[in-house]
């Protein structure tokens, strides 16, 4: 976080297959997601082309919000990914779950390091965390030009969109 901060953090391209990605980040979290019954869906084009990323960061960033998605929905729901082209002719990558959503006063102050969100929730007092995967995931997806954007409802779940840039299409 703080090379981020200092904006000294390198990217280590190569030519990345967010497909590839996706599912493997969702086969790491199997676990997680097993353990919470949480079911983890995925969605995208078979071939998709490839872009210029630094693969150990994307890994981590949908770790992260795999990761979320699965703690912060109640057993018996679902984690959405979707991938695909985006309008803007860029990778886009989608993290929808049905959980217990973030509270609209809450949404920019979770994308601040250390900031945990709602302790109204018995549910989510239960969530053990140190607030920075969100920043984190944020971080390293606009170290790539892109951006993160989240949309959520309380008690209706969250959704994340990544989006990067045409201009890292191999
Ligand atoms: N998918 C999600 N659904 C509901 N709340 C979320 C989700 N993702 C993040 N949050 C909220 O944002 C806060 C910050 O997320 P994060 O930085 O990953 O920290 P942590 O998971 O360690 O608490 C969380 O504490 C939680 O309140
Ligand atoms: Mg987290």
């Amino acid at each position: 976080m703080s090379r981020i901060e200092a904006r000294t953090l390198e990217l280590r391209e190569s030519k990345v297959d967010m497909g590839a990605l996706v599912r493997m980040a969702a086969h790491m979290n199997d676990g997680l997601a097993r353990e919470a019954k949480v079911e983890v869906k995925i969605a995208g084009p078979s071939s998709l082309p490839h872009f210029r990323g630094d693969e150990l960061r994307l890994t981590q960033v949908l770790l992260n919000l795999i990761g979320n998605g699965l703690k912060y929905t109640l057993a018996g729901g679902e984690v959405r990914v979707g991938y695909g082209l985006s309008a803007a002719g860029g990778i886009e990558v989608t993290i929808a779950d049905t959980g217990v959503g973030i509270h609209s006063e809450d949404i920019e102050r979770v994308q601040v390091p250390f900031a945990r969100g709602d302790n109204r929730s018995a549910f989510v007092r239960t969530k053990e965390g140190l607030g920075l995967g969100l920043p984190l995931a944020k971080a390293f997806t606009e170290a790539h030009g892109g951006t993160l954007k989240i949309a959520s409802r309380v008690g209706e779940g969250t959704s994340i969109t990544l989006e990067f840039p045409a201009e890292r299409i191999v």
